[in-house]
C-alpha cells in the first residue's frame, strides 16, 4: 500500500479518535463518540493490516479473530455493575501487548541502528516495557480489589515509601545498564529485573489505595496504559500509536485530576495511598448514635411524603445500578412532576463503580438531562428540598467527610441531603458502601429508612403514588 495513503489514513483515524473524545464528554453525544471511536479503530487496523504489515497477515487476522470474538462475548456478558473491573482487566491487555511488543523488538535486535538512535530506541523500549509491566500488574491487582476478590482495604507494608523509592533507583540503574548492553545486541537479564521490580511496583502501588480513593487509580492506569502504547508507537516508528498512546494517556491523566478534584485529593496522596486509608471499616468514624436511633418507614408514608412535597431531590448510588431500578425511579420522577412537584436528581461526580455511572444509567432510563445536576450545582440547594430519596448510595452522601476529622472520608464533598427537610434512604440494610465508613446521615432527626431492595422498594413507592 502507497505510503501516502497509509500517512491519510492514519491523520484520518486520529481526527476520528478526537473526535470520539469530544463527543464521549457529553450525554448527548456520547452516542456519536463511540461509533466514531469504533470507525477509528476500524480503519486503524485495516489500514495496519494490510498497508503496514508485510507477512504473517492471516496468523495476525487468526488472533484477532479470537480476540475479538472473547471481547464480544465478555461485552455481551458483562453486567453494568461489573464495568470497572472489565475496564481494569482490560487495561492489564494494553500493559501485557506493550511488555510483548518490547521484548519482541530486544529479540529481534536491529544491528543497523547505532549510536545516538541506538540509545534513544533502547530508552524507549525500556520505558515501554517499563509502563507496560507496572500497568498490567497493577490492573490486575484493581481488577482483583474492585470485583472484591481480594480484601479492598488498602495493604500497608512497612516504610513503604522507602521500598517504591528503593524500587525506583534500581529500575533507573538496570535501565543504564541495559542501554548500555543494549548496543551489543545483549541487557536481556537486565531487562527482565527491571520487569520483576515494575510487576512488584504496580501490585505494591494499587493495593496501597484506600477504597474510596479507586476511582482515581482507574482513570490512572487507564492514563498509563495511554503511555505505555505511546512509547511502543516510538519504539516501532508507528505515527499513530503514538498519537493514540498520547490521547489515551492524556484523557486518562485529566481524568485522574478530575476526580481528584471532586474528591478533595491530592494526586500524589493517593498515589502514595496516602489517604482513604487511615482506619479499616469504619472503627474511628462511627455514626452519631446507635442502630436504635435509626427511624424505619414503610413505603405508603414515604410515598404520602413525597406526593405532599414542592421540591423533591433524588439522590442514585451503586445500590441502584446493583438493583437495577433506575427505569422505576424515572417513572416516578415523572409522575411527581406531572403533579407539580419540581424534581431534580443530584449526582455525585464518584457515585457508583465509575465516571458517569449514574448519568450512563439515568439517561438509558431516559431521564431528562435538564433535570439533572452536578453535586456543585444543587449542594446549596438543600435547604428549599422536603423531600431527598438516597436510592442506594452512602459514601456520597456520608456526613462524616465533613463531621468526622479522622473519617477515611475526610476531606471529600459530599451530598448533602440532611440540610434539606427530610432524607429518605433507600438501602437493604445498615451495611457500610464501599468506603467501609459508618454514615452517621442513617442516625439524623429528619432521616428516615425504608429499607428493601432498592427496585422493590422504589416499586413499592410507585404503587402508592399511583393509588
Ligand atoms: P456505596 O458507598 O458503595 O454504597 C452503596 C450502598 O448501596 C451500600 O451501602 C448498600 O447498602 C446499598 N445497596 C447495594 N445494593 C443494593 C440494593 N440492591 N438495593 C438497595 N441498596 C443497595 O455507593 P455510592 O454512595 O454510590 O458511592 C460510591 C463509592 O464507590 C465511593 O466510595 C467511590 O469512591 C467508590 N468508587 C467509585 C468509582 C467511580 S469512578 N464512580 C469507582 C470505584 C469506586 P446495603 O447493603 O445495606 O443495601
Amino acid at each position: 500500500m502507497n505510503t501516502g495513503l497509509v500517512t491519510a489514513s492514519y491523520i484520518a483515524a486520529s481526527a476520528l479518535f478526537i473526535l470520539a473524545l469530544g463527543g464521549l464528554s457529553h450525554q448527548e453525544s456520547a452516542r456519536r463518540g463511540n461509533f466514531y471511536g469504533m470507525l477509528g479503530m476500524g480503519l486503524a487496523l485495516l489500514v495496519t493490516i494490510i498497508g503496514v504489515v508485510t507477512d504473517n497477515q492471516l496468523f495476525l487476522i487468526g488472533g484477532m479473530l479470537v480476540g475479538g470474538a472473547i471481547g464480544w462475548v465478555l461485552a455481551k456478558r458483562v453486567e453494568m455493575t461489573q464495568m470497572p473491573e472489565l475496564v481494569a482487566i482490560l487495561h492489564s491487555l494494553v500493559g501485557l501487548a506493550a511488555v510483548f511488543v518490547g521484548y519482541a523488538n530486544v529479540l529481534e535486535h536491529d544491528s543497523s541502528i547505532t549510536g545516538v538512535e541506538q540509545t534513544i530506541h533502547s530508552v524507549e523500549t525500556y520505558v515501554g516495557i517499563l509502563i507496560g509491566a507496572l500497568t498490567f500488574s497493577g490492573s490486575v491487582a484493581a481488577y482483583l480489589k474492585l470485583s472484591a476478590k481480594i480484601s479492598g482495604k488498602p495493604l500497608h507494608l512497612p516504610g513503604r515509601h522507602f521500598l517504591n523509592l528503593g524500587l525506583l533507583i534500581l529500575a533507573i540503574w538496570f535501565g543504564v545498564l541495559f542501554v548500555d548492553a543494549a548496543a551489543s545486541g545483549g541487557g536481556l537479564g537486565w531487562l527482565l529485573l527491571m520487569t520483576l521490580l515494575a510487576l512488584a511496583f504496580g501490585v505494591h502501588m494499587v493495593v496501597a489505595i484506600g477504597g474510596a480513593d479507586m476511582p482515581v487509580v482507574v482513570s490512572m492506569l487507564n492514563s498509563y496504559s495511554g503511555w505505555a502504547a505511546a512509547a511502543m508507537g516510538f519504539m516501532l516508528g508507528n505515527d499513530l500509536l503514538i498519537v493514540v498512546g498520547a490521547l489515551v494517556g492524556s484523557s486518562g491523566a485529566i481524568l485522574s485530576y478530575i476526580m481528584c478534584k471532586a474528591m478533595n485529593r491530592k494526586f500524589v496522596n493517593v498515589i502514595l495511598g496516602g489517604f482513604g486509608s487511615k482506619s479499616a471499616a469504619g472503627d474511628s468514624a462511627g455514626p452519631a448514635g446507635d442502630a436504635g436511633d435509626i427511624k424505619p418507614i414503610e413505603a405508603e408514608e414515604a410515598a404520602h411524603l413525597l406526593a405532599g412535597a414542592k421540591e423533591v431531590m433524588i439522590l442514585p448510588g451503586y445500590g441502584m445500578a446493583v438493583a437495577q431500578a433506575q427505569h422505576t425511579v424515572f417513572e416516578i420522577s415523572k409522575k411527581l412532576r406531572d403533579q407539580g412537584v419540581n424534581v431534580r436528581f443530584g449526582i455525585h461526580p464518584v457515585a457508583g463503580r465509575m465516571p458517569g455511572h449514574m448519568n450512563v444509567l439515568l439517561a438509558e432510563a431516559k431521564v431528562p438531562y435538564d433535570i439533572v445536576f452536578e453535586m456543585d450545582e444543587i449542594n446549596e440547594d438543600f435547604p428549599n428540598v422536603d423531600v431527598s430519596i438516597v436510592i442506594g448510595a452512602n459514601d456520597i452522601v456520608n456526613p462524616a467527610a465533613q463531621e468526622v476529622p479522622d473519617s477515611p472520608i475526610a476531606g471529600m464533598p459530599v451530598l448533602e441531603p440532611w440540610h434539606g427537610k427530610t432524607t429518605i434512604v433507600l438501602k437493604r440494610g445498615m451495611s457500610t458502601g464501599y468506603a467501609g465508613v459508618d454514615n452517621p446521615l442513617f442516625y439524623k432527626e429528619n432521616t428516615r429508612m425504608l429499607f428493601g431492595d432498592a427496585k422493590d422498594s422504589v416499586d413499592a413507592l410507585l404503587k402508592h403514588l399511583n393509588e
